[in-house]
């Protein structure tokens, strides 16, 4: 699948002003400056079709873009960033509230993507966050973002020892993605992923 065109549709508040879920979707969920903005910008092949933030935690609306509008349609969501300190503690359970309302009933959702960065070991918060994904059994892959600030040496490293801290809850791990939004790395794997998911639509 080529990406022939892309375009920002809507900000929305909540599942209720969502677009309406007549074409097989996207989510793009992680830590606030993990990447997701960037990563859609790469994949989209448009430079700032998603804002790019010095200041994290900005995206505090779920943004939806129309990518290949009257061909093979699909939808991306950029959603809003979680557990970023410096938003106050009632802000940040409206948005997890809002953002596990949206995952849980979007009808169309197909698949959300959980952006980790690959410099950082095994946090938390997302180690909980994908618990509840799989509790709730909404599909998602792993996306690891940043992986151009790694050497190989520490990149075998981060990666061994994130799977084994998964692998004390999780039978299975879920796929996985490695990707650099500066380098392009990863970009056809997840593309690819996209189209032969539409196919199940
Ligand atoms: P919020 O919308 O605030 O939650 O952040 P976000 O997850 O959308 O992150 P964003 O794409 O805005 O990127 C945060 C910072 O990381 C920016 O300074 C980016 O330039 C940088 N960045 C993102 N992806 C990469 C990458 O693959 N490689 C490198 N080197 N820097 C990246
Ligand atoms: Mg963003």
């Amino acid at each position: 699948m080529e990406i022939l065109s892309a375009t920002f549709v809507k900000s929305s508040a909540n599942l209720a002003q969502c677009p309406e879920a007549d074409v097989p979707e996207y989510a793009f969920i992680g830590r606030s400056n993990v990447g997701k903005s960037s990563l859609i910008n790469m994949l989209t092949g448009r430079l700032s079709l998603a804002k790019i933030s010095q200041t994290p935690g900005k995206t505090q609306l779920i943004n939806h873009f129309m990518i290949n509008e009257g061909k093979t349609p699909w939808l991306l969501a950029d959603l809003p960033g979680y557990g970023y300190a410096k938003v106050s503690k009632k802000n940040r359970e409206v948005f997890s509230l809002m953002i596990r309302t949206y995952l849980k009933n979007r009808e169309n959702l197909m698949c959300a993507f959980v952006l980790l960065d690959s410099r950082l070991p095994a946090q938390k918060i997302d180690l909980e966050f994908m618990e509840w994904m799989g509790e709730n059994g909404i599909p998602f892959v792993m996306v690891f973002t940043k992986v151009d600030k790694l050497n190989k040496t520490e990149t075998a490293e981060n990666f061994a020892a994130f799977e084994a801290e998964m692998l004390k809850t999780w039978e299975f791990l879920p796929q996985q993605f490695r990707t650099s939004s500066t380098k392009g790395e990863g970009k056809d794997e997840l593309i690819n992923f996209i189209s032969e998911t539409n196919a199940q639509w």
